[in-house]
């Protein structure tokens, strides 16, 4: 198990041990919490009785050390009718952060009742939050600052207690999960090459009793790979495709995810600014690595195979060029015109294997596109899929899971904009429209399978915000995990 930088768990009472207690206060009311012992409640009535608290968001008070070495903060969390679920995942966040800033080693923070922070799911979205926001990829840090908070614990609201403590697991596991992924999609592409990636796919599989087939060099050749051969030619370290499987009872389910380790652009290269990012071009793999050891260590009954395409898109005379014509592994033929569209090459080969392998249900992640990146920012990622059911599914898990998603087409116009003029296909049709552009090409990659979706992550997979939680999000994580969950869930009431 992947160590937390942060230990959670949800309490019933305050009053032992040292700490800060941040107490959450909804505008206007009294603050009242179950778990809070009467001298303590008592210190919090006379904190809010305190000249001009009335619950707005954003307003603080703290005292100083009160009942032996613990501390209170309240914090507004404005009016009842405006909070929500995102609301009180910010209001975890901003604790944490306070608590680190004072040099806690351990915080509580508590809920009042209300309908945005009631039941398990959202239990588990607290309790994920309070366990990961401390998170800092620190592999290449001489100092960690702000080390000193250890634990976390979230005091539900009244009458939640057993929902909040049913979640702990999941919570635990999922976080787990998005450190896993985060700190792969962190690391830097001189150490995180394709070779190195696999090796992350070997360790996961030892320790978590998969199956693991790796194909590469000659074997991409004779099964037709020739996307991923391509793309992968100009570097250093060769490009491969990794199978993990999970063999279960219940569904047959298939992961893709794109992993590229580094993408300059080839041939068509990217501009200088910003290129450092492409480092997060391996994201979706990531993400899928991530969710892959949630649902072992959860022992979800799904029929699990994940599809990691892996190369790095390096500029080198061996590099694949504009012109090129190349012939995927489902036969169909592709007309370079851009050797930056190079996601859809490595995918295109990786989505003919897991369909071939018979794949009933098949989701894939991409970080694919500038363009979904421009349309929707980093609020959500784009899903492309002809599957209405499949569509509603995941709609719902992102929506829960707080990795959210939003519909894009995949009307039959995109596709024709991607026809060759020498080959079947093109790779790429210029920028309008370009992620759903992107998604018909994948379409041709698919088969007959109705069941599969795209998720291009370009805008999530990342976070360009302050210094300290800058880097990947881990987002996909989560939502994946929820999806399989309720795989597991209907695959076992089918039987
Ligand atoms: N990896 C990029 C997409 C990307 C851009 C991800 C920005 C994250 C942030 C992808 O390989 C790419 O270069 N796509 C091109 C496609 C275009 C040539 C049709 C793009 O979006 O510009
Ligand atoms: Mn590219
Ligand atoms: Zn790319």
């Amino acid at each position: 198990m992947v160590e937390l930088s942060i230990d959670v768990a949800t309490r019933e009472r305050v009053g032992e041990g040292g700490g800060l207690v941040v107490l959450g206060c909804l505008e206007g009311e009294t603050p009242d919490f179950g778990g809070l012992p009467p001298d303590l409640a008592a210190t919090a009535a006379r904190l809010a009785a305190r000249s001009g608290w009335t619950g707005k968001e954003d307003q603080r008070v703290e005292t100083e050390v009160v009942h032996g070495s613990l501390a209170l903060a309240l914090f507004g969390l404005g009016g009842a009718r405006e909070f929500s679920t995102r609301a009180a995942v910010e209001f975890v966040t901003e604790a944490v952060d306070t608590a680190r800033r004072g040099g806690w080693t351990s915080l509580v923070v508590a809920f009042p009742s209300h309908a945005a922070v009631r039941g398990a799911e959202v239990g588990e979205r607290l309790l994920r939050q309070a366990a990961l926001c401390g998170y800092r990829y620190a592999r290449y840090l001489s100092e960690v600052p702000n080390g000193g908070l250890q634990r976390a614990e979230i005091l539900p609201p009244r009458g939640d207690e057993e929902a909040y403590r049913s979640a702990l697991g999941l919570a635990r596991a999922i976080a787990a999960g998005v450190v896993t992924t985060r700190d792969l999609a962190n690391s830097p592409p001189n150490e995180a090459t394709p070779a190195w990636m696999e090796d992350r796919c070997r360790e996961l599989a030892a320790s978590r009793g998969l199956e693991i087939e790796v194909v590469q060099g000659e074997d991409l050749d004779r099964r037709g790979m020739g996307g991923l051969a391509a793309v992968g030619r100009g570097a250093a370290s060769p490009p491969r495709l990794v199978r993990l499987r999970k063999a279960g009872r219940g569904r047959k389910v298939a992961l893709v995810g794109k992993g590229v380790t580094f993408d300059t652009g080839g041939i068509s290269i990217k501009p200088a600014a910003d290129m450092d990012e492409m480092k997060y071009d391996k994201g979706g793999a990531c993400a899928v690595l991530g969710a892959v050891q949630v649902a072992v260590d959860l022992d979800l009954a799904v029929d699990l195979s994940a599809y990691l395409p892996l190369a790095e898109n390096a500029l080198d005379s061996g590099s694949y060029r504009p012109g090129d014509i190349l012939r995927l592994a489902n036969g169909k033929t592709v007309e370079i015109n851009n050797t930056d569209a190079e996601g859809r090459l490595i995918l295109g080969d990786a989505l003919a294997w897991a369909v071939a392998d018979g794949a009933e249900s098949l989701v894939e992640v991409s970080t694919l596109t500038g363009g979904c990146a421009i349309a929707l920012g980093p609020h959500a990622a784009g899903l492309f899929t002809p599957d209405d059911e499949l569509a509603a599914e995941l709609l719902a898990v992102g929506e829960a899971s707080g990795d959210r998603l939003w519909r894009l087409p995949l009307w039959p116009e995109y596709l024709e904009e991607m026809r060759g003029t020498h080959a079947d296909l093109k790779n790429t049709a210029g920028r309008l429209g370009s992620a759903a552009t992107a998604a018909a090409f994948l379409s041709q990659f698919v088969g007959d399978l109705h069941s599969w979706a795209h998720l291009d992550i370009a805008g999530v997979v990342s976070d360009k915000g302050d210094k300290g939680a800058r880097g990947a999000t881990g987002f996909g994580v989560s939502l994946l995990a929820s999806w399989l969950r309720r795989c597991a869930a209907t695959s076992l009431s089918a039987t």
